[in-house]
């Protein structure tokens, strides 16, 4: 989760404190995040989860050989973290009950591919639709989090392909893992945050043939997908987006001001969601520790999680479980029955065999540091028109009225009674309908304002004032090299 926006003020006063990340470079369309000296191979082949039986057997020896657990603390439920009275039903789960070949085959289901991009070989998910007369087709950059894979959208495919028959579309999906998860490659250099991330994946979706396209997130997928729609809003049609936050300077102040009059800037029935501000930062306090030490010393956690499957999915689970519903924490079972067996262990699946628990929590160091913060990207306003879908149990809540300080073509904010943070793995059929609807509304918006995004000439010219403000006053550091994109002289250009 990318949780705790605010723990991000957090971070970043003790970024100041003593972390120095000036040293990594900066955002460049073609930054090389490979080995020095590999061949890139820029050719999109087709690929398959394929698990070593050596690697099966030595994952079950692991989980049957641990060691005792140290009981948790009478009646504690999940507020010490996870429960060991409870979770081994888990751990017996995965070394027993796991059908791996079936399971292998179910992953495999989806066509899947992997393309070297600035020196990653980048895992995806591609399916490329029929198109039927009348009908046009949309590409659709669909982006997970931490701890989920690109099997959080497993169910949630079968649900958009059924919610579309009916539309005057298709929709394309392309379904990538995040740099450091799953099937993609991890980048032995620093840096590789959620801004360079929306880089690889620009990159990404124009290698696929794709110039115009529309963009789906959640949780670190949000922050990315909402840096490509603040780098490359002539790139983006539509976006949405179901853990909407604005980290803009706006946003911030309008949260401590209204905190005196909360429904002077948020509809009564949701005041509750954010307000009082005591009551979010006790949450947050409470359930964020893991975003400490993600954020700051990521590898000397990723040792233990990379030698225990048990501590990996007590680690993960643990996330799981609280943001899934904030109650959870006074649950003996942590919630986590609210998903099959089969989801969570998939998903555990795609951290332990690729051996990508390190290197996932790495994207939160390499996002949260003063140099990012410097860079000051996050409080720049992009023109993409935006659906925001807000679930009850969504980690951190914004309004309406702060969301506009970043997305200033906010068309709707949907709000639900219901769910927590995953919404697509929780509730495939509600996020999929959902977000189809999205990309009609989007669609039709687009269709009556035409002026409004394809007024270039205006909005370069707003934009590149914005940003040429951004990059005198800030820094001099936002530049990319000309290799491929010779006409461009910024990168929050296209
Ligand atoms: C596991 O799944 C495979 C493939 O579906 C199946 O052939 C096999 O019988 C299953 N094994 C068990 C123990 O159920
Ligand atoms: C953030 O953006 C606002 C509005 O564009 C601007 O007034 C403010 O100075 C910016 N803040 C920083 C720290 O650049």
């Amino acid at each position: 989760m990318m949780h705790s926006w605010l723990v991000l003020g957090l971070v970043v006063a003790a970024a100041a404190a003593g972390y120095d990340y000036r040293s990594q470079p900066d955002l460049y369309y073609d930054t090389w995040w490979g080995p020095e000296g590999k061949e890139e191979d820029t050719t999109i082949r087709p690929f398959r989860i394929e698990w070593d039986k050596k690697d099966i057997d030595d994952l079950v020896y692991r989980l049957k050989n641990r060691r005792e657990f140290v009981p948790s603390l009478d009646d504690s439920a999940y507020r010490y973290g996870v429960n060991t009275h409870t979770f081994g039903f888990w751990l017996d789960y995965w070394a027993n009950d796991y059908n791996f070949t079936a399971r292998e085959q179910y992953l495999n289901q989806y066509p899947q591919f992997k393309t070297d991009i600035q020196g990653l070989g980048i895992h995806f998910i591609w399916i490329k639709p029929e198109v039927p007369e009348g009908k046009i087709n949309i590409p659709v950059l669909m982006l997970h989090g931490f701890p989920g894979s690109v099997r959080e959208f497993y169910d949630a495919i079968k649900e958009i392909q059924k919610a579309t028959e009916n539309k005057n579309f298709v929709l394309e999906l392309i379904i990538p893992s995040l740099p450091g998860f799953g099937y993609s490659d991890y980048s032995n250099k620093e840096g590789l945050g959620a801004a360079e991330m929306a880089f690889i994946y620009k990159n990404l979706m124009n290698r696929l043939g794709h110039e115009k396209y529309f963009m789906q997130g959640g949780d670190w997928g949000s922050l990315i997908t909402a840096n490509m729609a603040t780098f490359f809003p002539d790139e983006i049609i539509g976006y949405h987006n179901n853990m909407g936050v604005a980290l803009t300077d706006a946003a911030f102040s309008m949260m401590s001001i209204a905190s005196l009059n909360p429904s002077s800037i948020m509809s009564c029935d949701v005041v509750n969601r954010l307000y009082p501000l005591k009551n979010t930062f006790e949450q947050l306090t409470r359930d964020s520790g893991y975003f400490h030490v993600h954020a700051t010393k990521p590898d000397t956690l990723g040792i233990s999680v990379s030698d225990s499957p048990t501590a990996l999915m007590a680690w993960l689970f643990q996330q799981v479980s609280i943001c899934t519903r904030k109650a959870n924490y006074d649950d003996p079972e942590g919630g986590l029955h609210r998903y099959r067996p089969e989801q969570l262990l998939d998903n555990l699946m795609f951290y332990w065999m690729p051996n990508k628990g390190p290197t996932s929590f790495r994207i939160y160091s390499n996002t949260f540091n003063l140099r990012n913060y410097h860079l000051g990207y996050l409080n720049v306003t992009t023109t993409v028109p935006t659906v925001v879908v807000q679930a009850s149990d969504e980690i951190f809540y914004m309004p309406p009225s702060m969301l506009k300080t970043k997305f200033s073509n906010l068309l709707a904010v949907d709000v639900l009674n219901d769910y927590g943070h995953f919404l697509a793995f929780e509730v495939p059929d509600v996020f999929a309908s959902n977000f189809v609807s999205a990309v009609q509304r989007i669609l039709a918006f687009n269709n009556q304002n035409m002026n409004v995004r394809q007024d270039k000439q205006d909005f370069r010219a707003n934009k590149l004032s914005n940003i040429r403000q951004l990059v005198r006053e800030r820094i001099n550091s936002i530049r990319h090299k000309m290799s491929n994109y010779e006409n461009n002289e910024n990168p929050f250009m296209y």
